[in-house]
């Protein structure tokens, strides 16, 4: 395998670091290829209860390699290349994925950590859609995630101008749960995992399912599904444990069953 993505475990959650630096993590073929292999063998993997998908300091992603896939691209050989496959593997990935942005989270950065569940920034980052400078339009996502995440008049401002949103902005509209200081942003999305971890996995892969199907349902749709889901988590020994423990006045241990 090449090594366009470095996985480290620590525990209950896993870092997953894209490693393209020389190009700002820019997502070619044989990152995406290896990032939707990582993440769907930690998907698999039960000792896994939450995953960090992270760059380094100046970028989480710049976007798609504009270099190596658009120069000579045709709609023939974009349409071959299946690239929808791959996003729709990370989006099958029922693990907790938290992005944690520094630096640039642009294009296809910025549509990979809204394929995430939670994104958190350092003050840093930076978050785009500028495709419209190379004339086209976000393709992996973006105007469907950013238009559900902030509404159709600031996703039309920010795809239109290509415009960079800083860190307290992306909060502020909605687009990140959380922004840390620069100096400790990979610690503290490492700790917000590690609290999603000791929770209830079976509990916690219903809430986001749930909570994924406010985008792709009816209201009614998605109200069903909470309310199926709620019903069959009295049936987890989670459940169970989570009771006794507040009943006992003590710490709950999740198992995930
Ligand atoms: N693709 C390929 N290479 C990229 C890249 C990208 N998306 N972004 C940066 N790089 C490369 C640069 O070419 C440069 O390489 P060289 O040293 O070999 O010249 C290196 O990374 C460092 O970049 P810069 O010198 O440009 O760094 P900077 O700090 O001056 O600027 C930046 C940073 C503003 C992010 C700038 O690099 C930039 O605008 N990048 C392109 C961002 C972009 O347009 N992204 C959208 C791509 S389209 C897309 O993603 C479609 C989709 O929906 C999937």
């Amino acid at each position: 395998m090449p090594n366009t993505v470095v996985v480290t475990r620590e525990e209950a959650i896993a870092v997953v670091q894209l490693n393209r630096p020389d190009v700002l993590n820019a997502l070619n073929e044989e990152l995406m290829k290896e990032l939707v292999a990582v993440l769907s063998a930690l998907d698999d993997d039960d000792a896994i209860r939450c995953i960090v998908l992270t760059g380094n300091e100046r970028a989480f992603a710049a976007g798609a390699d504009i270099k190596e896939t658009f120069i000579a691209a045709t709609p023939v050989t974009m349409l071959k290349q299946d690239l929808t496959a791959n996003w729709e593997a990370i989006r099958r990935v029922r693990t907790p994925i938290i992005a944690a942005v520094s630096g640039y989270a642009l294009g296809g950065g910025c549509e990979l950590a809204m394929a995430c569940d939670i994104i958190v920034a350092s003050e840093t980052a930076q978050f785009g859609q500028p495709e419209i400078n190379l004339g086209i339009i976000p393709g992996a996502g973006g105007t469907q995630r950013l238009t559900r995440t902030v509404g159709k008049f600031v996703a039309n401002e920010l795809i239109l101008t290509g415009r960079r949103v800083k860190a307290d902005e992306a909060k502020a509209i909605g687009l990140v749960a959380q922004v840390y200081p620069a100096a400790s942003w990979l610690d503290e999305a490492k700790a917000l995992a590690r609290t999603i971890a000791e929770k209830p996995p079976v509990a916690v892969r219903l809430a986001t399912e749930a909570i994924d199907l406010a985008w792709n349902a009816t209201l009614d749709a998605g109200l069903e599904f909470e309310r199926k889901a709620f019903y069959l988590l009295f049936a987890t020994e989670d459940k169970k444990e989570g009771v006794d423990a507040f009943v006992g006045k003590r710490k709950a241990i999740f198992k995930g069953r």
